[in-house]
């Protein structure tokens, strides 16, 4: 069956009013690939019905990231939806999601302290874009379950804050990272990198695995064991330039110490020409 496609408010709400039973949201901006589809799948095994958005949100952007060029395939997207059964098709314009309000009106969501460190402290103001529009999706759609990736394993974090600390009453359910046999994690932003950038993008994945190999031997000894794969990266031509490597708590991503026990996240990022990447690993200590 073919997706209900919903393009403004008044064509969600009628289209939300006939799915009957429990409902799953997958967030997205599109430009979908087997990790979406992942997603989609887990959305369907967890509740009746499943809707998709659609929609690259201006709001988590910045002035210098790639909001003009970031891929918009509709069409194609409309097909992996059909193909997965989606029922419902949220692709709004950002008219519809951000109506023109008086300058310096607009009330948004603030991601906090947990906002402004690891990849909040590269793209300030990102976590207030992905917050403000997510809280706005789930009041449009009202959905029962959000499925989210691991892939964008702090704004998974955040998400979950945010529906805690706002009593936001949708169920979040987070799906491991898909990625391709050499170990990239999928991601829309692949389709930027030349093959030679691509050579070197895979050592972010090569990193955390290395990572996660020395598990055993405590927290210290991982990030060294992927730090040494990533001055490799960083050496070669193209370079990695490196944002980051952390190994977190995954709950609030601050940084964890030496004698840390239980769950953490090794997170990376970098850029690889002007594309920015990201990926991290959850690791078990003791
Ligand atoms: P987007 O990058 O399109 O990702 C949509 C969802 O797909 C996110 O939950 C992301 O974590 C997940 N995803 C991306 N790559 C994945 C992979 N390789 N494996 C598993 N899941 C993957 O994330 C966003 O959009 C936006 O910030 C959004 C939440 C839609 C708000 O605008």
């Amino acid at each position: 069956m073919t997706p209900v496609i919903a393009r403004t408010r008044e064509e969600l709400s009628a289209a939300r009013g006939s799915l009957h039973g429990t409902l799953a949201l997958v967030p997205t901006m599109g430009a979908l690939h087997e990790g979406h589809r992942s997603l989609l799948r887990r959305a369907r095994e967890v509740a009746d019905t499943v809707a998709v958005s659609i929609f690259v949100n201006p709001l988590q952007f910045g002035p210098n990231e790639d909001l003009d060029r970031y891929p918009r395939t509709l069409p194609d997207d409309i097909e992996v939806c059909a193909a997965e059964g989606v029922d419902l098709i949220f692709t709004p314009t950002v008219d519809v999601m951000y109506p023109s309000t008086a300058l310096g009106a607009r009330v948004t969501v603030d991601s906090g302290q947990m906002g402004t460190i690891v990849e909040g402290a590269c793209r300030p103001g990102h976590f207030d874009g992905v917050l403000t529009v997510v809280l706005k999706l789930f009041n449009l759609v009202r959905p029962d379950v959000a499925v989210f990736g691991e892939k964008d394993a702090q704004q998974l974090a955040m998400i979950r804050r945010m529906v805690t600390d706002l009593n936001v009453p949708v169920r979040i359910v987070g799906a491991p990272t898909v990625r391709e046999e050499d170990g990239l994690a999928l991601s829309s932003r692949n389709r930027y990198l030349s093959p030679a950038e691509r050579l070197t993008a895979v050592s972010l994945s090569m990193a955390l695995r290395a990572g996660a190999d020395a598990v055993d031997d405590g927290p210290a000894k991982v990030v060294r064991a992927a730090r040494t794969v990533l001055d490799g990266a960083i050496a070669s031509d193209p370079p990695l330039e490196l944002d980051y490597l952390v190994l977190v708590d995954p709950e609030t991503f601050q940084e964890i110490d030496d004698a840390h026990t239980g769950p953490a996240v090794l997170a990376v990022a970098g850029r690889v020409g002007t594309t920015h990447l990201i990926d991290n690993i959850p690791l078990h200590f003791g």
